[in-house]
């Protein structure tokens, strides 16, 4: 089973305004607006962006206790994480548990895009935070 990282999926941002950050990406940057949808269970808003090759995803904690809400009072707005596709998602997390890494999600769950994901802990990734996500 080949359980490494394959293309970068999407770059995750965190905004502290949706509307301001899809008016700077979409209307001037130039990206398209994809997908725009609420995940309640999460407490965020996501909007994917699209240049055709390349996708971000914007990120709105929309309750206090959302893990990006608590991400931008303590940082302020920026990169989030990015995700990296595997072929196969329950590998990919057995290969890193038995290298050592840690996982936030020793299980997969259902993602934004409705595909089994997972994130790594940043402690275990040079402090970037990489969401895994089967395609
Ligand atoms: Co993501």
């Amino acid at each position: 089973m080949d359980e490494r990282l394959k293309d970068l999926n999407h770059i995750g941002i965190a905004v502290e305004d949706l509307e301001e950050a899809k008016h700077l990406y979409c209307d001037i940057l130039g990206f398209e607006l994809v997908e725009e949808k609420d995940l309640p269970d999460r407490g965020l808003r996501v909007a994917f962006l699209s240049t055709g090759n390349t996708t971000i995803e914007l990120l709105k904690g929309v309750t206090p206790e959302s893990a990006i809400a608590k991400f931008v009072d303590k940082r302020g707005p920026g990169i989030h994480h990015l995700c990296f596709e595997v072929d196969d998602i329950d590998a990919a997390l057995k290969g890193l548990d038995e290298e050592g890494i840690e996982l936030i999600d020793a299980k997969a769950r259902p993602g934004a895009a409705g595909h089994p994901v997972a994130f790594i802990h940043p402690r275990s990734t040079m402090k970037v935070l990489i969401e895994l996500e089967e395609k």
